[in-house]
C-alpha cells in the first residue's frame, strides 16, 4: 500500500510540473509571435520626462526602432530656418511635431533608404552634416526634425501616429 500511494504522489507532482511548465511557456509564445492584427494594434506608451534638451532615446514600437528626441532651441531654430520647399521630402518640423510640443521629435528609427538604423539617438553617435541622424549604411543625413538632407534616402524619417496623453506621457500608435 504505502508503495502504491508513493507512486501515486510522484505521478502528481509530474503532472503538476508538466501543468506548470506549459502556463509558463504560453505566454512567451503569443509574444513571440503575435498575430498580424493585434501587432497593427498594438500601441507604446512613453514616459519622455527623463528626455533632457537635446538628448533622444530609442524605444521599441511594434518591433521596430523608435527615436524620441527632445530638441533645444537652437535645433528648433535651425529645423525652421530651411524653408520646406527646398527639401526633398518637403515637410515643416510643426507638421511633424505636436502644437505646444514642437521640441518632441518622435520618428521611427528606421532610414527610408533601405531599412538600417540611423545613428544619433544614443549618447556619443554622430549625427551626420545636418545635426541630426546620420544612417552609416549609405550616408544618409537627416536634420534636427528628421527630414532627409543628403545621402540616398528618398524620404524623411517617417513620424508615427501619437498623441500627447499628457505633458510628460506619449502614447505612440
Ligand atoms: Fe540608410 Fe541606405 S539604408 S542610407
Amino acid at each position: 500500500d504505502g508503495v502504491r500511494r508513493r507512486d501515486f504522489i510522484n505521478i502528481a507532482a509530474i503532472s503538476a510540473a508538466g501543468v506548470g511548465g506549459l502556463a509558463v511557456v504560453y505566454p512567451l509564445i503569443s509574444q513571440m509571435a503575435p498575430s498580424a492584427d493585434v501587432l497593427a494594434e498594438s500601441s507604446t506608451e512613453l514616459d519622455i520626462s527623463s528626455i533632457e534638451e537635446g538628448q533622444a532615446i530609442k524605444a521599441i514600437f511594434r518591433k521596430q526602432p523608435l527615436f524620441v528626441r527632445r530638441l533645444t532651441a537652437r535645433e528648433i531654430d535651425e529645423a525652421n530656418a530651411t524653408p520646406a520647399s527646398s527639401l526633398r521630402d518637403p515637410q515643416t518640423l510643426e507638421e511633424r511635431t505636436k502644437e505646444g510640443h514642437n521640441d518632441v521629435l518622435i520618428t521611427m528609427g528606421v532610414c527610408t533608404h533601405l531599412g538600417c538604423v540611423p545613428l544619433g539617438a544614443a549618447e556619443g553617435e554622430p549625427r551626420g552634416e545636418f545635426g541630426g541622424y546620420f544612417c552609416p549604411c549609405h550616408g544618409s543625413h537627416y536634420d534636427t526634425a528628421g527630414r532627409i538632407r543628403k545621402g540616398p534616402a528618398p524620404l524623411n524619417l517617417e513620424v508615427p501616429e501619437y498623441e500627447f496623453t499628457s505633458d510628460t506621457t506619449v502614447v505612440v500608435g
